[in-house]
């Protein structure tokens, strides 16, 4: 007997998203004659019954479409929140409930940390799960990789471009603020591949009175502008606000004109980059793999480039940060990238 799967995407969107969904949903149905169905809206899909039943011609031309053609959420069906929309129904039940009603065999769940634990949860409870890795922080434990995060760097990268022209221009200290709450991926790649001066991220403790020392630094040797890429979830004495934060302090320290930029959900929309589109579709197809072979319970990964399958349970609940020994890091200090420590 053929199965029949559910899919949804859950928590922030990013792009390769749809990619995702198409490598899926073309692999189960053409490959392994399998009925797709798709939840709108993350979990809520499922707690209100609200879904599609995918075609072939409901695939075509999503490929290179940034978002999700099924919608996201951040609904969590594992906590009950103040003003909780679903205060009269147990949300676990329901939706194992929908699950149940629609003879699902398995239930392919699209999304960053929260949803993976989500995804195990389930997964404890007995339903046919397996999950595939997205968000453009990267922070997701297990994979190299998380789709979205090569998009999101590149589109960092191009901002941090173009402010070195209007900053050289002004002979101004540039900070640009990029995504990144616990996870500062996006700050490091993007000011790696831009050549950002200063990059601070959450993982690393900075000290403003060296970045402003090192900045000073660099103007007495005649380098007329600079450029700080901050991580949204750097400690600063305000939950929110880290460029704004760097850019008083740092312009009060140095006495130089300083700006910030917070780049925000630019970083997660549009088209995908061709990486992207590529593993996504990588992860989509090996998943529909997965479901035939009765393999559940396991979030698709990719480490050195070799897409494989971990226990669900091996990663819920924790990060991949970066960590002290982390080689771009290093390399990053070694040509004299300031990390907000020892700086020369
Ligand atoms: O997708 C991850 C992320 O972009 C974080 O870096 C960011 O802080 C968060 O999502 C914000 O998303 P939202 O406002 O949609 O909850």
């Amino acid at each position: 007997m053929s199965k029949t799967i559910g899919i949804l995407t859950a928590g922030g969107d990013c792009p390769g998203l749809n990619a995702a969904i198409r490598g899926i949903a073309k692999t189960a149905m053409v490959e392994h004659g399998m009925k797709v169905i798709g939840f709108n809206d993350g979990f809520r899909g499922m707690l209100d019954e609200t879904y599609i039943e995918f075609d072939e011609a409901a695939l075509s031309g999503i490929l290179t479409m940034g978002g999700t053609i099924l919608g996201t959420s951040r609904v969590k069906p594992f906590k009950k929140s103040k003003d909780d929309e679903y205060d009269e129904i147990s949300k676990p039940e329901k939706i194992i409930e929908t699950y149940n009603k629609l003879g699902l065999d398995c239930l392919v769940c699209i999304g960053g940390n929260g949803t993976i634990k989500t995804a195990n949860l389930f997964s404890q409870q007995g339903l046919n799960v397996v999950a595939l890795p997205k968000t453009i922080d990267n922070d997701v434990w297990g994979t190299d990789v998380t789709f979205g995060f090569d998009s999101a760097v590149g589109i960092a990268t191009d901002a941090i471009d173009r402010l070195h022209t209007t900053g050289n221009s002004h002979r101004r200290i540039m900070v640009i603020e990029v995504m990144g709450h616990s996870a500062g991926w996006i700050a490091l790649h993007s000011g790696v591949a831009a050549g950002g001066d200063v990059i601070l991220v959450p993982e690393i403790e900075y000290d403003e009175q060296v970045v402003a020392d090192y900045i000073l630094n660099r103007h007495n040797k005649g380098k007329q502008y600079s450029i700080i890429v901050v991580a949204e979830g750097i400690k600063t004495p305000k939950k929110k606000g880290a460029g704004r934060y760097i850019a008083k302090k740092i312009m009060e320290l140095t006495g130089i004109e300083t700006r910030e930029t917070v780049l925000g959900y630019i970083q997660r929309g549009g088209t995908p980059s061709s990486y992207d589109r590529v593993i996504a579709t990588q992860y989509g197809h090996y998943a529909a793999d997965l479901i035939s072979r009765d393999m559940y319970g396991r979030l698709v990964v990719m480490n050195n480039n070799q897409i494989s399958d971990i226990p669900l349970e091996e990663t819920a609940g924790k990060l991949k940060l970066i960590e002290n020994d982390n080689e771009l890091v290093k390399m990053a200090q070694h040509l004299g990238v300031c990390f907000g420590m020892n700086c020369i």
